[in-house]
């Protein structure tokens, strides 16, 4: 079975990371001697080792955006690097969207993988429906009810076009039968738990944040920011800058590139305790979510590590698809409130138990397992 798996920006080399390894896993696992062909049908459950093509779109490209992931976390070079940049989202999503469907065309995958609410996803999964061929959504059915984000565009269309959702949560295959979608929905878990499993291991036995941080344990906030809703609004950017500037805690920032150039026009001035440093790798990232004693960010992914490491969040938007964060008390939602983010630093506390939520960490095994066994359901 071929797949080829579309990603592009840096939370989804984290996620597919997690899934490469359990496709390295399941050719371990399968005999060599198990007949191989291209046109095994993608609908019959079968254990055909599967060959993966990595197609990197070019979506983020600095080296501490991109390479770094793939060095970290030992994704191979992706079999095709389409380079498109930055751009408008019209610009951006069509041309991976031409570039793409060149590259399905020559491949023939029995499936696509998409990542995620990222214009690459959007992108792999208009050009794969195009061409007829099976879509996995992995992280399918999250809403944030807002068609202002990009990114609830991008998820919206991507569900609509998957043969399989495969979900993190109750709540996301709710959304998606409110949608009308119920044929191809399970729920998997969240590969992201997976991601951050493996990396536990490795930041416990490898990242000293003294050393390579300069920082105590439990003594700072983190906090990243790189929303549109945030950054494109200089309003609501100039509040989170004063909220933050009106703290008198550590703050380290390590700031997207997006939100640095912002920044940088605004003349944006910052107070001495606001430690900004360019972003960090995964492993780093963990590190220094967990020994944060707090974590403000408007990102998805962070509020999930967040209440993994069972760090208290406070998020920096006026919604959340991962409601169940905040229903289990361990994320607070304060917009770009000035008065509410202060309030939250000083005073909010997360119960002391928590739910387990999206998964045990097999959600990458599971993803495999739903597209090895698909039967299409008339
Ligand atoms: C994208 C996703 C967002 C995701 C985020 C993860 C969309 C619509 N948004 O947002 O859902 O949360 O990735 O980080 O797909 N830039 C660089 N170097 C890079 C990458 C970006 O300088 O390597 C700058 C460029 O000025 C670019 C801007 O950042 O225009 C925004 O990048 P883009 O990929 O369009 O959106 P993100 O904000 O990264
Ligand atoms: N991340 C990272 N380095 C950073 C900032 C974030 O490795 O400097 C990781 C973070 O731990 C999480 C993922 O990137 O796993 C989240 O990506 P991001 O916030 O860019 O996007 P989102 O999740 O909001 O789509």
């Amino acid at each position: 079975m071929k797949i080829v798996t579309i990603i592009g920006a840096r939370p989804q080399f984290i996620k597919a990371a997690a899934v490469s390894r359990a496709i390295d896993e399941h050719n371990r696992l399968t005999p060599d001697t198990a007949p191989f062909t291209n046109d095994a049908s993608p609908m019959a459950s079968n254990p055909l080792p599967i060959t993966e093509v990595l197609v990197h779109t070019g979506q983020h490209y600095d080296e501490d955006m991109s390479a770094i992931f793939f060095r970290e976390l030992e994704i191979p070079e992706p079999a095709y690097n389409l380079g498109i940049g930055s751009g408008t989202h019209g610009q951006q999503t069509g041309e991976m969207l031409a570039a793409i469907e060149k590259v399905l065309i020559v491949e023939k995958p029995d499936w696509v993988i998409v990542y995620g609410d990222t214009n690459s996803t959007l992108a792999g999964a208009l050009a794969a429906a195009k061409l007829h061929i099976p879509i996995a959504h992995v992280e399918a059915g999250l809403r944030s009810f807002n068609r202002l984000m990009p990114e609830e565009i991008n998820r919206i269309v991507a569900d609509h076009l998957s043969h399989l959702l495969l979900c993190p949560s109750q709540i996301a295959v709710n959304n998606l039968t409110n949608e009308g979608i119920s044929k191809g929905v399970t729920i998997v878990g969240d590969v992201m738990a997976d991601a951050l499993q493996f990396a536990v291991n490795k930041v416990q036995h490898n990242i000293d944040i003294k050393e390579k941080f300069h920082l105590q344990h439990g003594t700072y906030l983190l906090t990243t920011i790189h929303r549109a809703e945030n950054t494109d609004n200089k309003e609501r950017l100039q509040s989170i800058i004063n909220a933050l500037n009106s703290l008198e805690e550590t703050i380290v920032l390590p700031i997207h590139p997006r939100t640095r150039k912002i920044l940088n026009g605004m003349n944006c001035r910052m107070k001495p305790h606001i430690r900004i440093i360019d972003p960090v790798g995964y492993f780093g990232m963990i590190a220094l979510e967990n020994s944060a004693r707090m974590i403000l960010t408007d990102s998805g992914g962070i509020q999930k590590e967040a209440y993994w490491l069972k760090v208290p969040c406070i998020t920096l938007r006026n919604e959340t698809e991962w409601v169940e964060t905040v229903e289990n008390g361990w994320n607070k939602l304060t917009g770009a409130n000035p008065t509410a983010i202060i309030d939250a630093v000083h005073n909010f506390k997360p119960p002391t138990e928590q739910a387990a939520l999206y998964g045990n960490g097999q959600a990458a095994s599971r993803v495999l397992q739903e597209i090895t066994n698909y039967i299409e359901r008339k």
